[in-house]
């Protein structure tokens, strides 16, 4: 991994962001509007589904190492078929990427959060997660630590 990243998040419910951060000028939202949108003065950001699509934002900026953390609440109910993913990728054919994907289920059944790791468009590092709790009921901090000795 030794190229600039981008943090790319793409159809989550919601998003919060810390008082330091702003949605307004941090982000742009790259598909699905008006699914997406930002609310609270940019302290939230919100991401929706219809029957057709879904919807994403990006970061404005590109970065090289750093620790990424999003506060994230999912679909409640019934969310099968549904993938909310928080991801960071570079561009081009032999990108590098690091992904959460939380891949929905039906009602009451939990979710799957699935990891992965691109380095030089290799990937084929998937790790699958249960989770100990509902992750629709509350904000969590999902975090992912890049440095140049691992990623976490
Ligand atoms: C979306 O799909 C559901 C279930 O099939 C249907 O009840 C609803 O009317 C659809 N909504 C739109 C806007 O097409
Ligand atoms: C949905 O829940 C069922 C029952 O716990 C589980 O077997 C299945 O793997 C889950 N599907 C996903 C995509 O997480």
């Amino acid at each position: 991994m030794d190229s600039f990243v981008r943090v790319l998040v793409v159809m989550a419910f919601l998003i919060g962001a810390t008082s330091a951060g702003n949605f307004n000028t941090d982000v742009t939202i790259t598909w699905g509007q008006p699914r997406a949108q930002i609310l609270n003065k940019g302290q939230l950001l919100s991401l929706s589904l219809d029957n057709t699509s879904g919807s994403g934002f990006e970061s404005k900026y590109d970065f090289l190492y750093g620790r990424f953390d999003v506060q994230l609440k999912l679909i409640p109910g019934n969310s099968a078929g549904t993938v909310t993913t928080f991801y960071m990728s570079s561009q081009g054919a032999a990108h590098d990427e690091i992904d959460f994907e939380f891949l929905g289920n039906a009602s009451g059944q939990p979710y799957t959060v699935h990891t992965n790791v691109y380095a030089q468009g290799v990937g084929n590092k998937e790790q699958q997660f249960r989770l100990w709790y509902d992750p629709t009921l509350a904000f969590h901090t999902y975090t992912i630590l890049w440095n140049p000795l691992r990623i976490m």
